[in-house]
């Protein structure tokens, strides 16, 4: 009797719940692979739908009224090599975690901006900002040493520089000056050019 009672108590205690428990850590398991996968697949495919061209230069009336145009006709959109450099070769690092890190912080930011604000949605108001907008990503660039255009550009490897050129280039070796701070526009208006084309904006 007292054996069969401790039995019964082994199994009270130990049986069923530890049973129970248990049958939680794989369904757990699984249920956080799913959501994990379900996580890495969703957002592997909206970095994918988010980074082109046609999304990065028309999703947002600004950028398709705006931006997209100047860019089409820039070196950057068609040249001799055929190379064609998109908003996220320039925009976008190409490294995790700054890609999650730069996306989430300019789609929000942009995004309040565009759909709530409205802060650049007439040629005057985006004038207006232009080189507010254009000096963020100057900061940007001149942080990380012009990064996303030696992702690109080497300019070790350049043939048939102009003596002019070469002397300029030859400056970034004290490493205090970079890409950016002589080559502004290269896929916009500069915003100088932009104040002088569009002159009523800016008054
Ligand atoms: C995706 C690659 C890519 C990236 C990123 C890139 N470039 Fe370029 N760049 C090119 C190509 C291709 C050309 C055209 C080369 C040619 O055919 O002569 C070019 C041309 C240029 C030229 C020559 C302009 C002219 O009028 O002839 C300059 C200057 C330049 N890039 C600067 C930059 C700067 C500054 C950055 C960073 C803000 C940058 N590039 C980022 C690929 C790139
Ligand atoms: C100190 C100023 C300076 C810096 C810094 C600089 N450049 Fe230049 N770059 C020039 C000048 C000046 C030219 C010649 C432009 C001309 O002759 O029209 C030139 C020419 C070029 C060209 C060829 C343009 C053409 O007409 O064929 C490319 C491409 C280029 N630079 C890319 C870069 C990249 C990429 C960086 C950063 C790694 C960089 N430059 C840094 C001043 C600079
Ligand atoms: C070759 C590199 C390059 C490419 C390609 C590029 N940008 Fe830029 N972008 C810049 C630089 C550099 C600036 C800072 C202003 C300048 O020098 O033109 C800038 C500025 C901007 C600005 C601030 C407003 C302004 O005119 O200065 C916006 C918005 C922008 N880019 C969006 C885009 C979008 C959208 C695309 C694709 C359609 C794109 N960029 C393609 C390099 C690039």
């Amino acid at each position: 009797m007292p054996e069969k009672q401790e039995k019964k108590e082994r199994r009270g205690a130990w049986g069923w719940p530890r049973t129970k428990w248990l049958l939680g850590i794989p369904i757990g398991g699984f249920l956080a692979f799913v959501v994990g996968a379900g996580a890495m697949l969703g957002t592997g495919a909206a970095i994918e739908a988010t980074g082109t061209d046609a999304f990065c230069g028309t999703a947002c009336h600004s950028h398709e009224e705006f931006i997209y145009p100047e860019w089409k006709q820039s070196v950057h959109y068609s040249n001799r090599s055929g190379v064609r450099a998109g908003c996220a070769d320039c925009h976008i690092p190409k490294e995790y975690p700054d890609k999650l890190i730069v996306k989430t912080k300019q789609g929000i930011r942009d995004g309040y901006h565009e759909f709530v604000l409205g802060s650049i949605s007439t040629r005057e108001k985006f004038e207006a900002r232009r080189l507010e907008m254009a000096e963020r990503v100057w900061e940007e660039m001149r942080a990380n040493d012009s990064r996303a255009c030696r992702g690109c550009h080497n300019v070790e490897s350049f043939t048939g520089q102009t003596g002019r050129a070469e002397r300029m280039h030859r400056r970034m070796e004290t490493g205090d000056t970079t890409c950016i701070d002589c080559h502004v526009g290269v896929a916009h208006l500069d915003p100088d050019d932009a104040a002088r084309k569009y002159p009523s904006a800016n008054d």
